[in-house]
């Protein structure tokens, strides 16, 4: 059996290189693909119960006509499932199943299942390979590759983690299909993202298809996904430990957004990628008040995203917090360093850059004037 054409991209780390699989129709010869990272009989699979029963069917027959079977382990959808008590049982289990350092377990799912799946990969007998196969556009694009890995603690989100990347990433858009539509436009914030730090070609590209993309235009989403993963792990090949400033880039819109997220308290109200578009139109507008990037540049990515359904501001964000509430929640940010926070900033489309002298007074008084 053949399937759409292989976009390969690989990941740079030297002994911790690999490979990224990108073509429409591959879930259906997973098994294939993951012959050289799973050898064992019984293929280990952590989803959630969304992903396990509209696609966890596709991954096993593949799995079932190589001669093996799939062990599923299927948890709770949503991002309550990212934390200790999920981690601790997705780890008993992983040990009662006999899981050995040379295995990889197979993370099938969206953001929540990854994250989850790659650090309980990170810490079971001291680290134990993964792959990825993303079933969200957001995970497709942004959080199966790279290899952050976390969970959430009473103190915040994704405070409790470790770098642990992937042995292989294998991405088929057409899971997309059953992706309920504010997920996929959640996700589409990301991409949005990729052309906007770097490559004002691809948001124009984003401009002319992103339309196509969130109807389910298959080679729109394929070439959207295969651009995003090639910056992503570009940059990730040159700082895979955010140390140097360059990997930061890839929060860009995160600090507002993170404020907005906190404000509605991490919840369905605002999906991550929505708050992620909110803040990157919100680091426009800001940019653009201090005179580093045109008005009119703030202006077209304000109109892009809501174009694309995605929140553009405050307001459509359906937050409705003064300057000083949202500051506050920006100081319990993790990349706080030494009383300050570092932001991404803009001097144009495709030109953002990490800001460290950022008043957060002079944010506060931005956000009070803005909607
Ligand atoms: P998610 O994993 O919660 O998935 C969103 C919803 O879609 C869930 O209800 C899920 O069950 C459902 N779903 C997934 N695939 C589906 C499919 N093909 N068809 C139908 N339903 C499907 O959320 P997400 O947006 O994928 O990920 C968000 C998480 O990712 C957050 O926890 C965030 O912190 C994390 N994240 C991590 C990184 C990183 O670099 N590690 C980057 C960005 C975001
Ligand atoms: N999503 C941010 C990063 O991977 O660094």
């Amino acid at each position: 059996m053949t399937f759409g054409s292989t976009n390969d991209v690989t990941v740079q780390l030297g002994a911790r290189s690999y490979t990224i699989a990108i073509a429409d129709g591959l879930l259906d010869s997973a098994a294939h693909r993951l012959a050289d990272y799973v050898s064992r009989e019984r293929m280990i699979v952590v989803t959630d119960e969304n992903v396990a029963k509209l696609q966890l069917p596709r991954l096993t027959a593949s799995v079932q006509a190589a001669g093996m079977s799939v062990h599923p382990i299927v948890l709770p959808p949503g991002e309550a499932t990212k934390n200790w008590q999920q981690l601790e049982m997705l780890t008993d289990q992983l040990l009662a199943f006999g899981v050995e350092r040379g295995d990889h377990i197979v993370a099938f799912g969206g953001g929540v299942i990854g994250d989850l799946t790659g650090f309980a990969a990170a810490i079971v007998k001291r680290g134990c390979g993964f792959v990825q196969i993303p079933t969200t556009l957001l995970a497709q694009v942004d959080s199966s590759v790279g290899g952050k890995t976390a969970i959430n603690s009473r103190a915040g989100k994704n405070l409790i983690g470790a770098f642990h990347q992937p042995g292989f990433v294998l991405i088929d858009p057409s899971v997309l299909d059953t992706l309920p539509p504010r997920e996929l436009r959640a996700g589409y914030a990301e991409v949005v993202k990729y052309g906007l730090i770097d490559d004002a070609d691809f948001f124009a590209w984003c401009e002319n298809q992103g339309a196509d993309l969130l109807t389910g235009d298959r080679t729109a989403q394929t070439e959207a996904i295969r651009r995003s993963v090639t910056a992503k792990a570009r940059i990730v090949a040159e700082d895979e430990t955010e140390r140097s400033g360059r990997r930061a880039l890839l929060n860009l819109g995160h600090t507002f957004g993170h404020a907005l997220e906190a404000e509605t308290g991490f919840s369905d109200a605002l999906l991550h990628g929505e708050a992620v578009a909110a803040g990157i139109c919100l680091a426009f507008a800001y940019s653009a008040r201090r005179g580093l990037c045109s008005a009119a540049d703030a202006e077209r990515v304000s109109a892009h995203f809501a174009d694309a359904g995605l929140p553009n501001g405050l307001a459509a964000a359906g937050v409705r917090a003064d300057g000083a509430t949202l500051i506050a929640h920006m100081r319990h940010d993790k990349k706080m360093e030494g009383g300050a926070l570092p932001f991404l900033l803009a001097r144009g489309i495709g030109e953002t850059f990490l800001a460290r002298d950022v008043d957060l007074n002079d944010v506060a008084a931005f956000l009070d004037g803005t909607d």
